[in-house]
């Protein structure tokens, strides 16, 4: 309640732009305005006092909501509360805004439209009606589904209230005002996008608006998981998906338990069927939802036996795994010896073996028609962020849209959801007399993989910067510029891409960045390990 109280104080002091009030829940019935009380609005005083008095019907507890303020301190120097009616007087206690204890104030009418406040034991007031400027952009925002807003005036991201979350608000402007939407879930529902007077606006949870005029937002939920959700080095699991997910938990053929979301296990079991009699391809799940200790324990397991670089163009972090949808599954498949038993094929460096992308090619090409998707495409490291995968899936519950994505080779998901593809990269690792074009690949995968992590930045291309790059004194530096260093081989990669609109990663934002160096180094036979980047 307080908060809908700071509200009626927050609009008395600002006056040119007429401050919102929120409206809550509708009540089912309307409690009527008591008659001997008609005085309402907003008053001053000839100090520059101010009071509200608003008769609000849609709370839990209907009636004349006022607040008062004495000073220029908006919170400390504001009270306000809910006051009781006796006759032709209001009265009641007013909690302080700020740290100051209650007051009890009595409030009546005083000549032909004034108000008199008396505070018990204290001053009294005399105020007059304020002139306010009319509002002329009244902007509503609603919800459909079950869900919460919550807005602020300017760019800053509202922070959410859950003890008095508001369904519904009204703002009433005098003049056009930058406003920050949130639009939230509640447990077991996920958010779907933002209309704006009834067509499709936003599907960001958080949009930042120019109200300049007259318009209904709503912000539209729907029951369940998101199917679409994105999961990356960006974008951690979405607050609350535990709530709204269910799982199965099935055995494989390894013994191990595997947990996957119940819709992708429905479809998983069709394509593996379907593989099975016309392909005679047996695959099976290696891992599919995973806790966030889970994810923890894989990365802590793939450092140690492959080491950090490895793991970072391999692993997710934990919180954001895509694994922690449920609707991500990793594949392994069995295959049959010369003495006709079958065995498991699970291990990366063994799926990965050239000898087995027919049997890939077989599982990728019919992944659309039973909603999944193929995730960490070659090629696409920069935007996916991790190297390719050829066992990672997606489910996505759609054939349609499985089918769109797969059909246009090399589209991400990120891509998809964003309505865009990103230019061709262009790429140069040739010209080297120290490593081959396979080894330059590998530290252009592990630049790849970290840029993707570069938010709104578009990779243009990638090249190899040549040989001069690996003397003596660069070797030292690199050498030094870690702990314990003890390189031995180093490279120097080259790249251009224009930097987003914001200024996160500390670049210059909507900057067309040419020569950008990156400097990486290894010991022989080692992973490269990226060790400066810059100019
Ligand atoms: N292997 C994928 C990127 C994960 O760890 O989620
Ligand atoms: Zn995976």
């Amino acid at each position: 309640m307080m908060k809908r109280i700071i509200c009626l104080l927050l609009a008395l002091v600002m006056v040119l732009a007429l401050a919102a009030c929120r409206t809550g829940k509708p009540a089912e019935e309307k409690p009527a305005e008591p008659a001997e009380w008609t005085r309402s609005g907003y008053y001053q005083d000839e100090d520059g006092n101010m009071l509200s008095v608003t008769w609000m019907d849609d709370v839990d507890e209907p009636g004349w909501y006022v607040g008062f303020t004495n000073g220029d301190d908006m919170m400390e120097d504001s009270y306000g509360g809910l006051l009781s009616q006796d006759g032709s007087t209001l009265h009641g206690s007013l909690p302080s805004g700020g740290s100051r204890d209650d007051i009890t104030v009595t409030l009546s009418e005083e000549g032909e439209d004034g108000l008199m406040l008396e505070i018990e034991g204290g001053e009294t007031y005399h105020f007059s009606p304020m002139d306010l400027p009319e509002a002329t952009i009244i902007v509503r925002v609603n919800t459909e589904g079950s869900g919460n807003i919550e807005y602020t005036e300017g760019e800053e991201e509202p922070e959410i209230d859950t003890e008095y979350p508001y369904q519904s608000a009204q703002i009433n402007l005098a003049e056009p005002a930058v406003h920050t939407f949130k639009a939230w879930p509640n447990e077991g529902w996920h958010f779907v996008r933002w209309t704006k007077n009834g067509e499709d606006f936003s599907t960001e949870a958080v949009i930042t608006v120019n109200l300049d005029e007259s318009a209904d937002y709503i912000a539209v939920f729907e029951e369940g998981i998101d199917y679409l959700a994105l999961v990356n080095k960006l974008n951690p699991l979405p607050d609350g998906w535990e709530d709204a997910l269910e799982t199965v938990t099935i055995t494989n053929s390894l013994g191990d338990e595997v947990e996957v979301e119940a819709k992708a296990y429905a479809a998983y079991e069709q394509l593996k069927a379907d593989l099975e009699v016309n392909n005679a391809v047996y695959i099976e799940l290696d891992s599919a939802r995973r806790s966030v200790a889970a994810q923890q324990d894989i990365m802590d397991r793939f450092i140690e036996k492959y080491g950090a670089d490895y793991a970072a163009k391999t692993v997710a972090q934990p919180g954001y795994s895509e694994h922690h949808t449920g609707l991500a599954l990793d594949l392994y498949f069995m295959i049959e010896n010369d003495n006709g038993e079958f065995i498991n094929v699970y291990h990366n460096e063994d799926m990965e073996k050239e000898e087995y992308k027919p049997i890939w090619d077989e599982i990728h090409a019919k992944l659309a028609e039973y909603g999944f998707i193929l995730r960490y495409l070659e090629g696409e490291e920069h935007i996916t962020g991790y190297r390719y995968e050829p066992w990672h899936i997606r489910y996505v519950d759609s054939a349609e849209i499985a089918r769109e994505i797969m059909s246009q080779p090399g589209l991400t998901l990120e891509e998809y959801l964003a309505g865009k593809s990103a230019p061709e990269v262009e790429i140069d690792l040739s010209g080297s007399k120290l490593y081959s074009e396979e080894e330059l690949y590998d530290a252009m995968l592990a630049v790849k993989c970290k840029f993707a992590s570069w938010a709104g930045c578009e990779l243009k291309s990638i090249r190899y910067a040549g040989d001069d790059a690996n003397s003596k004194e660069i070797l030292e530096w690199l050498n030094s510029l870690v702990e314990d260093g003890k390189f031995t081989e180093t490279a120097k990669l080259l790249m251009d891409f224009h930097s987003s609109d914001n200024d996160e990663q500390g670049l210059n934002s909507n900057f067309d960045y040419k020569d950008y160096e990156w400097w990486l180094a290894r010991t022989e036979d080692g992973d490269w390990e990226i060790v400066s980047w810059g100019y």
